[in-house]
């Protein structure tokens, strides 16, 4: 009698499934890492600060979380997250997110906006859930009062909390059209002067150990 197709199919072993799924594991990962530097390019097109800024972050954040011991798997949303964090600026019109000069209030607000962009765009995208999270709160406070959710301390994600120094640090040490860039020496006094209000001060005493 001939044999159902179902029967003439090869079995995988235990050993071959789990090296099946592994593979599917890392075609999963290699597919996230490469949308996500699709969408960084993207951003690069459009405001070459903002990209150039990105990936300079995410070594920045690299750094703090070796000294923080942050695990493998936590460091790698943490750079995706960090690579991605100002990704929503895409959502902001030309003459506000270009202008040569200092912002209106409104043009604040507006600019305020990229975070939670940013988060809408990847927070359904399966591998982009957790960093879609810390890029939402990177500019929060640790002391409350900055957006969008007005959260303080832990309520603050911590990769948040790790973006957030990161991400202050090159924004000082970088020139901009309203403003010269700063010594390294400057901005690293300025950063460590904020602990405990603006920023989360283990995150400032791993900061400090990585770049004082
Ligand atoms: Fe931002």
């Amino acid at each position: 009698m001939q044999k159902s197709v179902l029967e003439q199919t090869p079995q995988l072993t235990p050993a071959q499934t789990r090296f099946h799924m592994l593979k599917m594991e890392d075609r999963f990962r290699e597919q996230v890492l490469a949308m996500a530097s699709t969408l960084v390019s993207l951003v690069d097109l459009r405001d070459c600060y903002t990209g150039g800024h990105s990936t300079r972050v995410a070594d920045y954040c690299h750094r703090i979380a070796l000294e923080l011991g942050v695990n493998e798997t936590e460091t790698e949303t943490l750079l995706l997250a960090a690579s991605l964090h100002d990704v929503g600026k895409i959502g902001v019109p030309d003459h506000i997110l270009l202008k040569k000069g200092l912002l209106t209030e409104d043009e604040f607000e507006h600019i305020k906006k990229h975070s939670e962009f940013g988060w809408m765009v990847l927070r359904g995208v399966e591998g982009f859930e957790e960093a879609s999270l810390i890029l939402l709160h990177h500019h929060e406070r640790f002391d409350g009062g900055g957006y969008p959710g007005d959260l303080s301390g832990a309520q603050i994600p911590f990769g948040a909390r790790i973006v957030a120094v990161a991400d202050t640090y090159d924004a000082l040490t970088t020139n901009r059209p309203y403003r010269n860039k700063w010594e390294h020496d400057r901005a690293v006094a300025e950063i460590e002067r904020c602990s405990g209000t603006q920023f989360d001060p283990k995150v400032i005493d791993a900061f400090m150990r990585a770049f004082a």
